[in-house]
């Protein structure tokens, strides 16, 4: 079972608005520092695994955790799509179970966002979310760390994105978002929008950060003077099958020139790739001045690690010199040795 400690990331608003700020500076710290922070050598105290598990293909999400965790002292184990039993020979609470008592965190790409509920809930080391059909959270943080050193400051930002509002970087742009302090928009065609308990939930945590909400099929009004412009793609994996509808749907929320030319003037654009130039974003804008989708790319290295060193930490499985320490209990006394 989670021990009271565990931390786990599962969706955006895991991280509070302090906390989330912390990991972002963390991020920082360790992108001018790579191998300066290594909660998974020896020394560090951790356990060297990291078990980084897909159901669902990946380039940037597979590359950038097991270089991190090659930065830090860890060993990746990748396990492929199709390699694992997990969820149709054995169940998520015996996985965890077994997991846990292995390695020192666990990475999971797949569909249901309740599979990793039960994963955490079963687990004492960190669970991270590495995309579900509902959130893909470290992508956030990346992008979150672009967007600060590219603009400064992210509270106060007007962030607009446009396109499949419904999918899983739609809801995490917007939980993200708020949590930052920014004022999000977000913009698809009806019936493709945030469903009613994410937008709750984001209203709910704007209203602690003085960041907004804003939910429109009126892509000019979220544009409108924007200071972030972001999109994805309109199929993601898994609904292959309505390609040619959605092709069709969300034409007139493409991220192009004139999409632009209603934004800020310096405003700078997101997409977490692959990207599909000519639909939900052109060429033009992809391949231009105000594009920062490659930071953007590379920072999912950066805040990666910084989130797992964050978790670990925070979770008292090993401690990372900068952060205060873990509220109630020594982190020095609560190392992997005694805790396991
Ligand atoms: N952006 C992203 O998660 O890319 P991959 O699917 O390649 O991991
Ligand atoms: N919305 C996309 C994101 C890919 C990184 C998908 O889930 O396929």
């Amino acid at each position: 079972m989670s021990t009271s400690t565990t931390r786990h990331f599962l969706k955006d608003t895991d991280l509070s608005p302090a906390e989330q700020a912390e990991v972002l500076d963390l991020a920082i710290r360790m992108k001018a520092a790579p191998y300066s922070v290594q909660p998974f050598a020896a020394e560090g105290n951790g356990r060297k695994t990291v078990a980084v598990i897909f159901d669902k293909t990946s380039t940037r999400t597979r590359v950038s955790f097991a270089t991190g965790i090659a930065d830090m002292g860890g060993n990746a184990l990748i396990i492929n799509p199709g390699e694992a039993q997990i969820g149709h020979k054995e169940s998520v609470e015996d996985t965890a179970k077994v997991l846990e008592r292995m390695v020192s965190t666990i990475v999971w790409r797949t569909g249901a966002h309740s599979g990793l509920v039960a994963m955490a809930e079963n687990s004492k080391v960190p669970v991270i979310n590495a995309l579900c059909d509902d959130y893909h959270p470290c992508q956030l943080l990346a992008d979150l760390l672009a967007v600060k050193e590219h603009k400064g400051e992210l509270a106060g930002l007007s962030m607009a994105y446009l396109g499949d509002a419904a999918n899983n970087m739609a809801n995490s742009y917007l939980l993200a978002g708020v949590t930052a302090g920014m004022h999000v928009r977000i913009s698809g065609p009806e019936g493709y929008l945030p469903a009613a308990e994410i937008v709750a939930a984001a209203e709910q945590r704007a209203a602690e950060t003085g960041g907004s909400v804003l939910i429109t099929s009126d892509a000019a009004e979220a544009l409108k003077g924007a200071d972030v412009v972001a999109t994805d793609t309109w199929v993601s994996m898994g609904q292959e099958a309505e390609k040619d509808a959605r092709m069709k749907l969300f034409r007139e929320y493409s991220v192009d020139e004139a999409a632009m030319a209603q934004a800020a003037p310096d405003a700078v654009v997101l997409h977490c790739l692959p990207a599909y130039r000519g639909y939900e974003i052109s060429a033009g804008v992809i391949d231009g001045p105000q594009s920062i989708v490659w930071d953007e790319a590379e920072n999912r290295l950066h805040a990666q690690k910084a989130l797992m060193a964050w978790l670990m930490h925070r979770s008292g499985l090993a401690v990372v010199e900068g952060l205060s320490p873990v509220e109630g209990t020594s982190a020095l006394e609560n190392t992997v040795e005694s805790t396991f």
